[in-house]
């Protein structure tokens, strides 16, 4: 069984989405012994953004990024809210993998992924608040774009979420606390 863990913050230690999927991944490593783990920090080690002198097809580490994902079975992703979105190294490495023909493809009935039946857990980490009924949750664009885009290519992705992060000590330990508490569950 092989698992990928992607890391996108740019915060470091103090990274929470960086502890909740190291957390997950060592349950995962826990439960299922040989698991087979590639880590890739996309922080420190960024992808190229396409540009127009390099799309996909033309960029030889494309195909390797586009196997890795499609051999993996578990994809652990840490997903920090910055500016309302997905930090941009995530966007670039979603860009390698999201491949009309590999992992979604156009016919009559319209679009069809073709990536499913993997597992692909997300842990979410924004500094306010965005839930449902919030004040400003129609500016959550992380979590509703990832399931958009996994969703696409046929994949239904289990959220963890730890949110006010930036709300005092208090919050940000309580949103690790209930992230923590979501954790339990996923690995139940
Ligand atoms: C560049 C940057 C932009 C951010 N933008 C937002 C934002 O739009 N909304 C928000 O609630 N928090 C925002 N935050 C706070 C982060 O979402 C919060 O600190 C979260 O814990 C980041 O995940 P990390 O701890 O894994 O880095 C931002 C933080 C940074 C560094």
């Amino acid at each position: 069984m092989k698992l990928l863990h992607l890391d996108s913050s740019i915060t470091g230690d103090g990274s929470v989405s960086r502890q909740l999927t190291a957390t997950i991944v060592d349950r995962l490593r826990a439960a299922h012994p040989g698991l087979e783990i590639s880590y890739r920090d996309l922080a420190a080690d960024p992808i190229a953004h396409l540009t127009l002198g390099l799309m996909p097809a033309s960029s030889p580490d494309s195909r390797a990024l586009l196997d890795q994902f499609l051999a993996s079975d578990v994809v652990v992703i840490g997903a920090p809210m910055y500016n309302f979105t997905l930090p941009s190294q995530l966007k670039a490495w979603l860009d390698r993998v999201l491949i009309a023909g590999e992992t979604f493809s156009y016919g009559p009935e319209g679009p069809q992924g073709l990536a499913g039946g993997k597992r692909v857990i997300i842990a979410l980490s924004r500094g306010g608040l965005y839930s449902a009924g919030s004040p400003a949750a129609a500016f959550e664009h992380t979590e509703t774009s990832l399931r958009a885009v996994f969703g696409f290519i046929g994949i239904t992705p289990e959220f963890v979420v730890a949110e006010g992060v930036m709300m005092g000590p208090e919050g940000r330990a309580s949103a690790i606390d209930t992230a923590s508490a979501e954790i339990d569950r996923l690995a139940a």
